[in-house]
This record gives C-alpha cells, structure tokens and sequence, in this order.
C-alpha cells in the first residue's frame, strides 16, 4: 500500500503586506530585506481571521480538486506553530469547520517551519500502516501574530498563509519516502519563548532568532538530508524535476539546489510573494506549481524543511 496526492489547494489573506509598507512601519528597506532574503511581500491575516479559517480555505481548494467531500476525508493532520488556541488542536477545530462527522483521527504536528514534511511523513506512513484511506494535510500560519516589531531582523521575514494536500491510498507509489529528523539541543538559537502559566504569559510571545546561526545550520543539515532521501531511492540530483523548498530565505535554497547540482529553474520559488509562512510554504509552493502546470505526472518532486527545534527533513514524491 501506498499513499498518492489527489489534490492540492493554497490560500493567502487579502491584505498584501510590501517591504516599501515595512519601510514606513519600522527601520529597514527594500533593498535590505531584497538581498538578505529575496523577500518583496508577504500577505498578513486579518484581525478576525485564526489558523483553522486560512485553513479551511486551502482545504476547500484542495477537495475540490481531488472530487472529493469533507466526509471522506478519515484523517486530519496540521502543521501549524500558531494554534488557534492551547486547545483543542487546530486539526478539530478545522475538521470541525469543514463539517467532517466520521470519527477519523485529528490532530496538530508542531514541528515549525519542518511541520509539514513531518506532517506529509506521518500522513504517508499512516495510510502505508492502513490506519487511513485519505487524508487531509494542511499547513496553516498566521506568524503575523507572533512578530516583535521592535526587532528588524526577524519581522521582515515572515507572512501568513495556509496550504493542504489530499493523500489517498494507492496500489501504485507516490510518496515514494522520506526521512525526519530532530536535534533539540539547538533549541535555543530559533525560538517564540512565551507560554502561558496561571493566566500570564511568561516569556516573550515572539520570534527570537540568531540569524548566522540558522543560516548555517539549515544550508548543512538541508544539504545532507536531501542526499539521504535521494540515495535511498538510488536516485541523483539530476533525476529531480522540481524541488519544492521550505521558503525560508532565497539563499539557503539557492545553496541547496547548488550541492544538488540543480539549477533555479527546477526550483519552487514563491518566497518573494509569500515571505516566510512556517509549515505552509512548501504547500503553498507545491500548490502554485501544480496548478500553474510546472508538476505533470511521473515526475520526481524533492519537499524539504528545517525549523526552529531543531527539526528537518524531506520527503520525495513521483507525482
Ligand atoms: C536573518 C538574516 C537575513 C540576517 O542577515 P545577516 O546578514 O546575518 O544580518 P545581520 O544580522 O548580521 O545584520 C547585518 C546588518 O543589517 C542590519 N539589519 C538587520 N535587520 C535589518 C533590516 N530589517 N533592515 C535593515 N537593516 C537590518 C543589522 O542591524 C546589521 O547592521 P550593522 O552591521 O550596522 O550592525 C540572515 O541571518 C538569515 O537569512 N538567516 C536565516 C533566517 C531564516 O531563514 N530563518 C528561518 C529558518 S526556518
């Protein structure tokens, strides 16, 4: 048994959020955040909008193109670092939502920018294991609300966003493999330090970030674990017909394609439009190529990530 995408979907908040915005809100401009990141906007959610309703939405889209209804669906996973709420998870509130009654399995993967590749992973193995037929998994972010806008360095990054992809079970391979991976012991160099205890937040509430530090970290561990996934499968860089990044920042992709000896032109680039949307960017970049006609069948798709805990890792489809 195997598992199979049907169907993908993305959505993006209306408000568009420019860098020449940034540039009267903060200390920064456009050609800073350009060359740094390859940043040139990010949409913001609005005020009413939570994790589950940009979710929804990406999951709408992506049933619809799988012909499928929400009560097919038996197993919900989302990747998100911003919950609606402490609980429940925001995969009830989204099954929920989207009016899924069957009793299925749901619930949250918090592995930050690596949550949806750990989410994917676990998606796959779930219906290899036969504990699911189809599955919905999300990506869903409003990182908007998590921003110190006191520190330039990090609140250019990032935006809001939610992407889904539909699994069914298959005879034949689509999600070929993939492999996940943690080191906690670099917690401390990406992290939103605030919980909440007795009715008060203790900590910040916000992204803190040692920019060198990630930058280092995320092109190595990216590097190895894509050759991992590659020669598990005997296959090579040059058998890639897209790498679909975690779209963190143009120059950690740019590195990784070039230890893959894989030019840009076979890499999803959406970071200029999206910023940095955590665990939705590879769903959201996955989605605007598929639906843009770059992904056709029998291709070989590379998904790969790394984020705050540290975890990473990759998962290789043949569409
Ligand atoms: C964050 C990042 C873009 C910062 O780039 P950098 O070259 O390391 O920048 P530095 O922090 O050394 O700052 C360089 C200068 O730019 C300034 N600067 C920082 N943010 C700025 C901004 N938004 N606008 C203008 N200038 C800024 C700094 O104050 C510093 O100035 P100084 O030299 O006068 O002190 C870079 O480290 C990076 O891409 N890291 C990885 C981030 C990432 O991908 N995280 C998510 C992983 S999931």
């Amino acid at each position: 048994m195997y598992s199979r995408v049907i169907g993908t979907g993305s959505y993006l908040p209306a408000q568009q959020v420019t860098n020449f915005d940034l540039e009267k809100r903060i200390d920064t401009s456009n050609d800073w955040i350009v060359s740094r990141s390859g940043i040139h906007s990010r949409h913001f959610a609005a005020e009413h909008e939570m994790t589950s309703d940009l979710g929804v939405q990406a999951s709408l889209r992506a049933l619809e193109m799988a012909g499928l209804q929400p009560n097919d669906i038996d197993l919900v996973i989302v990747a998100t670092t911003c919950p609606d709420q402490i609980f429940p998870s925001t995969a009830c509130i989204l099954q929920n939502k989207l009016g899924i009654k069957n009793g299925g399995a749901a619930f949250d993967v918090q592995a930050v920018c690596g949550g949806f590749v750990y989410a994917l992973n676990t998606a796959d193995l779930y219906i290899r294991g036969g504990q699911a037929k189809r599955a919905l998994v999300v990506g869903a972010e409003v990182m908007s609300r998590i921003l110190d806008w006191n520190d330039r360095t990090t609140s250019v990054l990032f935006g809001d966003g939610a992407g889904a992809v539909i699994l069914q079970a298959s005879d034949t391979p689509g999600i070929l493999g993939g492999k996940l991976h943690a080191d906690g012991s670099h917690h401390d160099i990406l992290k939103v330090p605030g919980s909440v205890s007795n009715g008060v937040v203790q900590g910040a509430p916000f992204i803190q970030m040692d920019g060198k530090a990630v930058f280092k970290f995320a092109v190595t561990v990216l590097s190895e674990v894509v050759e991992e996934v590659l020669a598990e499968h005997n296959l090579q860089g040059s058998d890639i017909d897209w790498l679909v990044p975690h779209q963190a920042n143009i120059r950690i992709m740019e590195a990784t394609a070039k230890k893959l000896g894989l030019g840009m032109d076979k890499v999803v680039v959406t970071v200029s439009q999206h910023g940095n949307t955590s665990s939705a960017s590879i769903p959201l970049a996955l989605d605007a190529a598929v639906r843009d006609g770059r992904v056709q069948p029998g291709q070989h798709i590379l998904l790969e990530a790394v984020g705050g805990g540290f975890t990473w890792g990759a998962v290789l489809i043949r569409w």
